[in-house]
């Protein structure tokens, strides 16, 4: 998976890919990080990554010219597919979520674009980018810390990036349920117990339990998971059991 970044802070993505899950992908060449700075596309003397909007009203906005130049600079680079996604980080995309995610990671090439300012010019929305996405329904001053979500979001579903002790397959969302809960040693900690079916040895029973822990909690905690077709008959009748 080779990710290719557009930003003005290039710095930003420094420290958050210089240890853990990611890094460790990247060292194994399992994942490529390449970040490139928007104003090495730009000609003017001030190198200018925004202007004001015609029509006038407040605030700058990110010019297309460095835009549409860097991803055609990394196409050039790279090789990269003409039809690998070009990814707008904005406060106005569709909402980032594991099942996208999951779509994401099945991709080779993924080219995100960070924005700073009040936003960018509508051509560039229109003609070179792929996808708007956003990672919640809050402002940031920028694009950069919603790629860094994205990229370790998406990187540790690369096959080999994850260890065999990290499972990216029971993790919450993956199965539509969030995680139940676990706990490692000791069994007893300042009188507080781990639940007693979990040191039985009873597998069926410890599977049974799981379930109904992942089903408890996404129902207290996120009941919009809770998709009807991923329920067997008796998931609901233990959901019905929770509502009364
Ligand atoms: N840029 C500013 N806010 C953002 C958000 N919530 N998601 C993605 N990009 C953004």
């Amino acid at each position: 998976m080779r990710f290719n970044v557009l930003t003005i802070f290039p710095r930003m993505f420094d420290s958050p890919f210089a240890e853990g899950v990611v890094r460790r992908g990247i060292d194994a060449g399992l994942v490529e990080l390449h970040v490139h700075d928007i104003r090495d596309y730009t000609h003017d003397r001030h190198r200018s990554t925004d202007d004001y909007t015609f029509g006038g009203g407040p605030g700058m906005l990110m010019k297309p010219e460095p835009l549409f130049e860097g991803v055609e600079s990394i196409r050039e680079k790279h090789g990269t597919r003409e039809d690998a996604p070009v990814i707008l980080l904005t406060p106005q995309g569709e909402r980032l979520s594991q099942p996208l995610v999951e779509k994401l990671a099945a991709e080779d090439d993924l080219i995100l674009i960070c924005g700073r300012y009040e936003g960018f010019d509508e051509r560039v929305r229109e003609n070179l980018v792929t996808h708007e996405i956003s990672i919640g329904d809050y402002v940031l001053n920028g694009g950069e810390a919603a790629a860094i979500v994205l990229v370790e979001a998406v990187a540790r579903l690369v096959p080999g990036v994850l260890g065999s002790n990290e499972s990216a397959r029971s993790d919450s969302f993956s199965s539509g349920l969030l995680q139940y809960p676990q706990y490692p040693r000791p069994a007893d900690f300042r009188g507080m117990a781990v639940p007693e079916v979990l040191l039985s040895g009873d597998h069926a029973r410890i599977e049974e339990w799981r379930r109904r822990e992942s089903l408890r909690r996404t129902f207290e905690r996120r009941p919009d998971l809770l998709e009807e077709d991923v329920l067997s008959p008796e998931d609901r009748a233990f959901l019905d059991s929770l509502r009364k």
